[in-house]
């Protein structure tokens, strides 16, 4: 948000231009104190539109078609996302999901997070098509890893979990909604806070501890679709022994529980921290086993999704990765 002699304008992002047909777009002529229209709703922004009108600095929305310029942007978004996952490789797709869902986690609590089960739906469809896209999705690794780049990574996971345990569409899509905005309360955590490249003090913990507890606000000041992924937001640091928090729960809902394996397993394979680099599938499984040997997490949850990622896994070995169940009954699953 920008304010200019006394009115606030949201800067438009150049990469969704190409949706805002019916907006009106603002600018701020150079060495004037008044925003002008640049087009009018109903115009197109093309490239000849741009060559005759040009401007410097940013285009602007008014605050009040925020939502609306979200929606547009979904439906143009949603049908570039069915194209990328049917013609195009795993680093396009995740590319466009990181520019809706980064538009959507900038301000979370405008009431436009709706929208996003939209995006869902194709991800989950796109499962359906192409899983090898979906399933490479949390493979591609980013130099700049964020709360977006986090929750894209666990959505696709989880989506992938659903796949393999045969739950129908409706859970799948309302699982993977859940995936995407679990950590949704870090969006309300200082950046200094959530990156300090040190053990955090006693207090800073604290604070990193009340996302849970701000997500499940934030999904709540929404609209009700996305309220279904409430109890994901915040259970998702919930133990089975009652160790984890917020609040020492011990019966933690099903997604809850599926979160708290897909989200750990996530972290470790992730080059996010700058302590470590990334685990190998393998060693992150590794060490996810023992949270499941000393009753921290839920052992179904985690054979599933181990064997949810068998293709992940096959290339380190498919004897080493038999050897991390050995002694566990698993026959329900096939290898
Ligand atoms: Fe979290
Ligand atoms: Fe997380």
């Amino acid at each position: 948000m920008k304010n200019i002699n006394g009115r606030d304008w949201i800067p438009v992002r150049k990469s969704n231009l190409k949706y805002y047909d019916d907006i009106n777009l603002y600018y701020l002529p150079k060495k004037s104190q008044n925003v002008l229209l640049y087009k009018a709703a109903g115009l197109k922004f093309t490239d000849e539109y741009l060559a005759d009108n040009p401007f410097t600095g940013s285009l602007y929305i008014q605050p009040e078609d925020k939502e609306k310029c979200l929606r547009e942007a979904q439906r143009g978004f949603s049908m570039e996302l069915t194209h990328n996952i049917l013609n195009e490789g795993a680093g396009k797709v995740k590319a466009g999901l990181l520019n809706i869902v980064g538009e959507s986690l900038s301000d979370p609590r405008a009431g436009g997070l709706g929208v996003m089960e939209q995006t869902v739906e194709v991800v989950v469809d796109g499962y359906a098509k192409q899983p090898e896209i979906i399933k490479n999705l949390a493979r591609i690794s980013h130099s700049d890893y964020t709360t977006t780049i986090h929750s894209i990574n666990v959505m696709a996971l989880t989506v992938g979990y659903c796949f393999y345990t045969q739950k129908d569409i409706g859970t799948t899509v309302r699982y993977g909604l859940a995936a995407l905005f679990h950590d949704i309360g870090k969006t309300e955590i200082p950046i200094e806070i959530l990156s300090a490249p040190r053990r955090l003090t006693d207090y800073e913990f604290q604070v990193i501890q009340s996302h849970p507890q701000l997500g499940a606000e934030i999904l709540q000041a929404n609209d009700s679709s996305v309220h279904t992924a409430i109890p994901g937001a915040l259970e998702h640091h919930e133990k089975v022994d009652g160790s984890g928090y917020p609040v020492n729960l011990k019966t933690i809902s099903e997604i809850g529980q599926i979160l708290a394996v897909v989200d750990s397993y996530e972290a470790l394979t992730n080059d996010d921290r700058l302590y470590r680099s990334a685990l190998e599938p393998i060693e992150a499984l590794e060490i996810l086993k023992k949270e499941v040997t000393s009753r921290r997490l839920n052992p179904d949850f985690f054979v599933d999704f181990a064997y949810s990622l068998t293709d992940f896994t096959k290339e380190s070995g498919k004897d080493r990765y038999r050897k991390i169940f050995q002694g566990w009954d698993v026959t329900k699953h096939a290898v």
